[in-house]
């Protein structure tokens, strides 16, 4: 693999030395001026980390609560208590963010394997704790690979494609979900003309994703948000691949604020719209989009935090959500690491999860 590509698709966003026994992240808060690498060590840093975005991306969120609730179950000593503080933990951790569901999925299973073992030795608990986490983010790895290969299928050598936000490497594991086929075809030696949204107001397309695919070797000009229906009318998309923090059961699509216009205008102008993301990111309990939690964030980001001096009066009001819903009947399809659903999803999404098959 060229030397660009492997350093982007084998960046270590979250890592666990377990000869140290140290949960290490990368700060994406620095990004693209600095690489520094974080330890987090107590409940707090992890709930910090995952609130400010230092990690962030719905399966990257996922990934660090899982080993966040491992260094956190070695910090309590085995006993009655031990379930039910580890529990706390990952009440605690989930209320960090409420959107991407793989949070509380990945908390889920670390409290379901916790269960499971309460029986054994405190080192034989802590083992099964750790190696779940592991296989957690090895799966990520492996979903990430497939959602690529079916994503390549829907585009050829020299489309045009937009996405919005970061759904890349440093979102997930390895080749990420929207990023995924952009990587793996780059890796295979095709080309694509990438339009990469700057995504107002915490900039993850100009930051993350143009930085990303830039240094993997792939041609990504960076617009701003509100310039995605002129490349659009200009000819220069065959399709918009953007990633995912929560499906409902109906196919309602919950990701970075801004998605949902990308995906109206794709509609007007007759290029497909997809969303790629693992099944972790399907939530069936949610019946529609219309169930899903919607984070609100701090006014700053929009009125000062990428300034030098104050860009709107201090006491002008503001709203700022993180992420918006897309109608299921917007989304071209839905591209997993098990297939591509098509409408109709109540159906398509169902049928993954369906252990007959
Ligand atoms: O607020 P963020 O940066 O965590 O939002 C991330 C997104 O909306 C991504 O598109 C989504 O999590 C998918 S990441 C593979």
């Amino acid at each position: 693999m060229d030397e660009k590509l492997r350093k982007v698709t084998h960046v270590e966003n979250i890592r666990y030395d377990k000869a140290a026994e140290e949960l290490v992240i990368l700060d994406q808060t620095l990004l693209p001026n600095e690489e520094k690498f974080l330890r987090l060590t107590t409940a707090e840093e992890m709930y910090d980390a995952i609130k400010t975005l230092k990690v962030r991306g719905a399966p990257a969120i996922g990934i660090c609560a899982a080993y966040s609730m491992y260094v956190l179950a070695r910090s309590i000593p085995q006993g009655e208590e031990f379930y039910s503080t580890l529990e706390k933990y990952g009440a605690y951790l989930n209320s960090s963010r409420p959107t991407a569901v793989n949070l509380s999925w990945a908390i889920r299973e670390m409290l379901k394997t916790a269960q499971e073992n309460l029986s054994l030795s405190r080192p034989a608990l802590l083992e099964a704790l750790y190696e779940k986490a592991a296989a957690i983010h090895a799966d990520d790895i492996a979903k990430c690979a497939a959602i690529s290969e079916y994503g390549l299928t829907v585009v050829k050598d020299g489309d045009g494609i937009l996405t919005h936000c970061n759904a890349g490497p440093l979102a997930t594991s390895r080749y990420g979900t929207a990023l995924g086929p952009i990587l793996l075809g780059t890796e295979r030696g095709m080309k694509f003309r990438v339009f990469s949204d700057e995504t107002r107001p915490l900039l993850q397309g100009a930051r993350l994703t143009s930085y990303e695919l830039q240094r993997a070797g792939v041609d990504v000009t960076l617009i701003c948000d509100n310039m995605a229906s002129i490349v659009m009318k200009n000819g220069w998309v065959q399709a918009c691949f953007v990633g995912c923090d929560r499906v409902a059961a109906n196919g309602d699509t919950a990701n970075k604020i801004g998605t949902s216009g990308v995906a109206i205008l794709a509609k007007h102008y007759g290029i497909p719209f997809y969303v790629l993301g693992p099944t972790s990111t399907i939530d069936m309990n949610c019946p529609d989009g219309d169930h899903i939690p919607i984070e609100e964030r701090d006014p700053e980001e929009i009125k000062n935090m990428w300034y030098e001096k104050p860009m709107a009066l201090r006491d002008v009001k503001c709203y700022n959500p993180a992420f918006d819903v897309t109608d299921h009947s917007l989304i071209t399809g839905i591209i997993t690491e098990k297939g591509i659903c098509r409408a109709p999803y109540t159906e398509s999404l169902a049928a993954l999860f369906d252990n007959k098959k």
